[in-house]
């Protein structure tokens, strides 16, 4: 039996706490048990240089310094955009629990140490796919792709070290603004905000559903 976060009310959730990483890791370890899969499914909005929006679902691949990493291919349309407006926000829905988390911040990307030891823990198919696939390039039709995979199977033969693309990378979202959303009966729904503030402190308050 979960023992779940039933409310979100500023003195219960989580008492005094002043981060909302705790409430994080928690809400994320309950997905883990009750999601069917993917619990580590977040939607990811960037912008680009005309404005124009852009979201897209990704996994979350580490929590470090208090930041939410992922990884994909450096020449995609999302790292395009990032490259150009660090600012970004990502969401998670837990559907099993009823809950989403929004989250606020910019991007900074990951150093190359730890890109490279990430890549080392993919499987053989997956580190080839990241050399095969020119991510958000349009394909004139799947044969060239399979016969990127055969191309690049042959230069790095399965049980050799397949190195990590120059063009795959990850990024790390460093957030200024946490919001948890708790489904409620009669959409009386419970939603709580966290900011980091100016002094360097996080603030949290309720908010209307
Ligand atoms: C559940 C799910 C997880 C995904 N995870 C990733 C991921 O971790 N990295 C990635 O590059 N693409 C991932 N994708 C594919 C992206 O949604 C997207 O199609 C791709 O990255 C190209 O996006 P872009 O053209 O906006 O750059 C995932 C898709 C789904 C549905």
């Amino acid at each position: 039996m979960l023992n779940t976060t039933n409310s979100l009310g500023l003195n219960e959730a989580f008492g005094n706490e002043v981060s909302p990483m705790p409430l994080f890791e928690t809400w994320f370890a309950e997905a883990k048990e009750t999601e069917i899969n993917d619990p580590n499914a977040f939607a990811l909005a960037t912008v680009d240089v005309s404005g124009q929006p852009s979201v897209r679902m990704l996994l979350l691949k580490g929590i470090k310094e208090k930041g939410f990493i992922f990884y994909t291919n450096m020449n995609s349309r999302k790292a395009n955009d990032l490259q150009s407006n660090q600012k970004a926000s990502i969401c998670f829905h837990w559907k099993s629990l009823q809950r989403q988390i929004r989250i606020y911040g910019s991007v900074a990307q990951v150093s190359e140490v730890e890109a490279d030891a990430y890549f080392a823990t993919r499987d053989y198919d997956s580190q080839i796919g990241a050399w095969a696939s020119l991510q958000s390039s349009h394909m004139k039709q799947r044969s060239n792709f399979d016969e990127r995979i055969l191309s690049f199977k042959a230069k790095y033969p399965e049980g050799s070290t397949v190195p990590r693309p120059p063009h795959w990378s990850g990024w790390v979202l460093l957030p200024n603004e946490l919001e948890f959303w708790l489904s409620a009966p009669a959409r009386l729904h419970e939603r709580l905000i966290y900011k980091f503030g100016d002094n360097g402190n996080w603030v949290k308050s309720l908010l209307y559903p």
